[in-house]
């Protein structure tokens, strides 16, 4: 964590595809064990915004600054190897692996077989469920099983902040509420988080803070609670 308390801190975020930006000057941040949440209409550019901060992207202006250090332009897996791991939108996993096999590459840039024991170990506690299904096939699974493994895969490097693009996107209602109480859960254990959702009501009660993007900039920031009582949020991206 930087002096000021912050764990993650992306300032002035400009970035896009080739000559189109997209990004227009996003500033996010997030402290140790907070689950901040990131909201607004599709296109606005929370997965652009992501993709910058794990290094997918090269911001064009602005710097990222994680766990003190600035890693503003680094490659992902060095990103990956500071604790920063990024589950994308639409819950890849790996198929024709096994769940185990699934969990497993997640800790690829873990060479002692002790410690991937262990975070095998702590991601089963978090999901018995993958736990029971460890031998099937990942793509034998339901959508939020699946979204459970590639969860699952990213909390197997021991992350200090793990970002979440639409993780109950396509599920049914009854792992949507699932996944949101996961991500509480994850909370309680010690992680950090950072979701983006088009579940703005529920991302909105589950998160200590968020954000509301439009038009690639910065629209509306607040406590989770002062956002959901917001009246302009409310009538804009509530539907209330
Ligand atoms: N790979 C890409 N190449 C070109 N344009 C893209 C690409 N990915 C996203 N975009 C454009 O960037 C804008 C923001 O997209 P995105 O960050 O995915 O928004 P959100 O996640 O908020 O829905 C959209 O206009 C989208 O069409
Ligand atoms: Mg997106």
């Amino acid at each position: 964590m930087d002096a000021n308390g912050f764990l993650l801190k992306a300032d002035g975020i400009r970035a896009g595809y080739g000559k189109l930006e997209i990004l227009h000057g996003v500033s996010l941040e997030v402290r140790s064990r907070e689950i901040v949440s990131v909201i607004g209409p599709n296109g606005a550019g929370k997965s652009t915004a992501f993709k910058t901060i794990v290094g997918l992207l090269h911001p064009r202006s602005g710097r990222v600054l994680f766990d003190g250090k600035d890693i503003t332009g680094l490659p992902p897996y060095e990103v990956v190897r500071l604790g920063l791991v990024y589950v994308p939108q639409g819950r890849i996993v790996f198929p024709q692996m096994t769940v185990l096999e699934n969990l497993e590459m997640g800790a690829y840039v873990e060479t002692d077989p002790g410690r991937v024991k262990e975070a095998l170990t702590r991601v089963s506690a978090l999901f018995p469920i993958l736990e029971q299904r460890k031998r099937q096939l990942a793509g034998s699974l339901s959508g939020g099983e699946q979204q459970m493994v590639a969860i699952g895969r990213a909390l197997m490097t021991t992350p200090k902040l793990i970002l979440l693009d639409e993780p109950s996107l396509g599920l049914s209602p009854k792992f949507v509420t699932l996944i949101f109480e996961k991500l509480q859960e994850m909370q309680q254990a010690g992680y950090t988080m950072m979701v983006v959702e088009q579940n703005a009501a529920k991302a909105l009660s589950v998160a200590d803070r968020g954000y509301v993007l439009e038009l690639g900039q910065n629209r509306f920031e607040g406590t989770g609670q002062t956002l959901l009582n917001d009246p302009e949020v409310k009538r804009l991206y509530l539907g209330g």
